[in-house]
């Protein structure tokens, strides 16, 4: 039976993730994304050549491979129809593509719903949250509702209805603006027909384009008997997870391994957890974050990381790795190696800093806690070194500078996980690679 993967992110999100799953995927069958939504943004260069992706699985560069968007994606068909066209235009094959029956469709009221209240968490903005919401609340239109023009037209005015209610009690709930409002209620006050057609439409073109509507489990089992690997592509990361993140300040699915399951009816037979983490952190939108450098240094992480997000354009929040936030990610999700990526970016510090412990009213914690606690939470630094060389060229990790090694060897020791693969430049090669 073979060993298939899953790459998950053991932060904020953002950490390169993409990168990764891309050359893993030269070994795999089928590329799967298990959760989210549009509110990821994966960035891989290939040849000098940016790609990005908000819903498309990073393997899709892959033309013979398949990517399924799984059952807890939450899918809008036209973006799916746009990426898939943006490659085609840079010269790119697509890989085949499935998409899961029971994904839920982001329909045009849930990115309003997000708009109004949205910023208390600074969402992307995409729907997320309020797909999600309707998703559990049992009122979600999923892309198997979507096939039967009369059952989505019947759905979408069921839908519309209920959002006409609840969407000015939000925006009067809010204090929405005069102008923003109206804008708003435009939005919602289009035609059930016209919204059913937009997204019938965007499905038959997917359909056309090859792209099939599948059952996840049935699928993925498939691919499992026929010994083929899978790799599971998780999008955002442990500390944005709805129930082991920072909540509230999280994302409203399960980004960790537990995503897998749900995401897919499916458990693989073999799987093996690779965690990635930059060799710094970032993080966008609110919420606590412990390590963080509202200063100087934050801007020069920022700067030299190009740390701005690919779906906002957000510049993102920067600072030192925070080992004990890693070491619980590692534990949550089970983890059997580590992908530190961006080690080059650190490259001309004299000094680099991890947290390593905190201090919260006069104690000495050494494990992650709940938001209230990090609120509070002073960080307990280790210094170290820095180096001068450029890495970039550097395959081999005993070529690595010995203060780069030093440290990488200090956060395997700190979680108590090997770093498996390490990062030091944006392009596919730029990796470096450990037993
Ligand atoms: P939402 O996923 O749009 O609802 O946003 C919830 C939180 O997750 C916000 O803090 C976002 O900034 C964050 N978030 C969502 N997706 C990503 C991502 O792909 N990278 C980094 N942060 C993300």
């Amino acid at each position: 039976m073979k060993l298939h993967t899953a790459v998950v992110g053991l932060q904020w999100g953002d950490e390169g993730k993409g990168k990764l799953v891309d050359s893993l995927t030269k070994r795999a069958g089928v590329v799967v994304r298990y959760q989210g939504g549009p509110n990821a943004g994966h960035t891989v260069v290939v040849r000098g050549k940016k790609h990005a992706f908000h819903l498309l699985p990073s393997g899709i560069l892959h033309r013979d491979k398949t990517c399924l968007l799984g059952d807890t994606v939450l899918v809008d068909p036209m973006l799916v129809v746009r990426e898939l066209n943006q490659l085609r235009e840079s010269g790119v094959k697509p890989g085949k593509l499935w998409v899961s029956k029971r994904a839920n469709l982001i329909m045009p009221w849930h990115v309003v719903r997000d708009s109004i209240s949205g910023w208390r968490v600074g969402t992307t903005g995409r729907g997320i949250g309020p797909t999600y919401q309707d998703a559990t609340g049992r009122r979600g239109i999923r892309v198997g509702d979507a096939v039967d023009k009369k059952r989505l037209v019947q759905r979408i005015e069921e839908e519309l209805e209920w959002n006409r209610i609840l969407i000015p009690a939000l925006m009067d709930y809010e204090k929405v603006g005069k102008k923003a409002r109206r804008e708003l209620m435009r939005l919602i006050e289009i035609d059930a027909k016209d919204i059913a057609s937009e997204y019938a439409n965007a499905l038959r073109q997917l359909q056309k384009m090859g792209v099939e509507l599948v059952d996840s489990w049935r699928v993925l089992s498939q691919v499992q008997e026929a010994g083929k690997r899978i790799l599971f592509e998780g999008a955002q990361a442990a500390l944005l997870d709805i129930v082991h993140g920072d909540y509230p300040y999280v994302t409203s699915s399960h980004p960790t391994l537990g995503g897998v399951y749900v995401g897919t009816g499916f458990r693989p037979k073999r799987l093996r957890v690779i965690g990635v983490t930059k060799a710094y952190a970032t993080r966008v939108g609110e919420g606590p974050f412990a390590t963080e450098l509202d200063n100087k240094e934050g801007e020069w992480l920022r700067d030299k990381g190009n740390e701005y997000g690919t779906t906002t354009g957000r510049p993102r929040r920067c600072g030192w790795a925070d080992l004990i936030a890693l070491r619980y990610a590692v534990r949550v999700n089970g983890v059997d190696g580590i992908c530190m990526t961006k080690l080059d970016v650190l490259s001309g510090l004299k000094k680099i800093r991890a947290g390593v412990g905190y201090r919260v009213g006069g104690k000495t914690l050494m494990e992650y806690g709940e938001v209230r606690m990090m609120e509070r939470a002073k960080t307990i630094y280790r210094d170290f070194e820095g180096w001068n060389e450029d890495i970039t060229g550097v395959r081999k990790f005993g070529d690595l500078p010995k203060k780069a090694r030093e440290y990488v060897e200090f956060v395997e020791d700190y979680v108590g996980v090997r770093v498996r693969y390490i990062g030091v430049g944006p392009g596919r090669e730029e990796m470096v690679g450990r037993r």
